[in-house]
């Protein structure tokens, strides 16, 4: 029987892609409570914004939930984990009062955001958080301080428009996640508006952010398509959709699973840009390298940029506990 030879297709596959340290150490602690204390373990909010992980700890017995009220009175003993994107204040206050057992899982890199707001407060300065309204990561670093001491600003618009209490004392930190090049033209504005504006000492958007989307950008020209995979709440995912675009990919989507891939709509395409937010894992990088290859005689060309060799503490209590490959 006679078929059709498949076309040729290269799939540049970036470097760094995928898990951040941050991320690997959220899914650890669960799996790590799951194994130190037994099921359930309660997670507030996603642990990560991703249905795959959510639902692989799910299996292990993980139970997600949005508030801590939600957690049955008879279960109070068991650990609740706080999601890697940080919570506000009044959350562990509210454990506390409720007698529950936390971790937290924030990432060390959200705390050192969280802490320089907070300087920036104790310094007298109000602070100026860039970073997109509604995320949790941006509910959490303004509820490190009090009510009316943080302004949030999403874009050079709101910028423009921003009417501070006292523009000479005024501070600001960012979101983790956004895009590196929209942030700095918002903070350039801010400079040009109020020249007497702090930075906070370290930059806040992280080294996973800044490297997937370096990698991205530098693979994108050239590309008939880009596939981010990541969730649709997952904001470094989003942000690296957007830089595949602007740095030339000719489309550029963010797909979940290899199942969502609208293979209809590939046309004419011979260079493929595939790129992972740092909540997405690697099997599904493989489950869509796989996809194309069934259908396209694909070969992989790796895009590395640089080698990140990040990796975060779990919480002091579950620093003894040992994993088995059954776990
Ligand atoms: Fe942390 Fe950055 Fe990942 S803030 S959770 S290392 S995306």
């Amino acid at each position: 029987l006679f078929t059709a030879a498949k076309s040729p297709l290269t799939i540049r596959l970036c470097g760094p892609r995928g898990f951040c340290a941050g991320v690997d150490r959220a899914i650890q602690i669960v799996v790590l409570a799951l194994k130190e204390f037994g099921a359930p373990v309660y997670v507030r909010h996603e642990i990560v914004h991703n249905r795959y992980v959510v639902e692989g700890l799910e299996a292990k017995g993980a139970i997600f939930v949005e508030e801590l009220d939600e957690i049955p009175p008879e279960h109070r003993k068991q650990p609740v984990v706080f999601s890697a994107h940080g919570v506000p204040k009044s959350v562990p206050a509210d454990a506390d009062a409720r007698n529950l057992f936390y971790l937290d899982a924030t990432c060390p890199l959200v705390s050192k955001v969280h802490k320089q707001a907070m300087r920036h407060h104790r310094q007298g300065r109000h602070v100026v958080l860039i970073g997109h309204a509604g995320h949790p990561e941006v509910i959490g670093t303004m509820g490190q301080l009090p009510d009316g001491a943080v302004s949030l600003i999403e874009t050079v618009e709101d910028a423009d428009a921003y009417t501070p209490p006292d523009p000479d004392n005024l501070g600001f930190v960012t979101q983790t996640t956004l895009s590196v090049d929209d942030t700095a033209g918002v903070i350039k504005r801010l400079h040009e508006r109020f020249p007497n504006l702090t930075a906070p000492a370290a930059d806040s958007i992280c080294y996973a952010t800044t490297n997937r989307q370096e990698a991205v950008k530098q693979a994108a020209p050239g590309c008939d398509l880009f596939l981010i995979v990541g969730a649709p709440n997952s904001s470094n995912s989003k942000r690296l959709v957007e830089v595949a675009l602007r740095a030339g990919a000719r489309q550029a989507v963010l797909v979940q699973r290899a199942s969502e891939i609208d293979w209809g709509t590939l046309r004419d395409i011979s260079t493929v840009g595939l790129s992972a937010g740092a909540s997405a894992p690697e099997v599904i990088v493989n489950e869509i390298i796989e996809a194309f290859r069934e259908r396209y005689a694909a070969k992989v060309e790796l895009a590395d940029t640089v080698e990140e060799h990040e990796n975060f503490l779990v919480n002091r209590e579950l620093r003894h506990v040992e994993l088995t490959d059954a776990d």
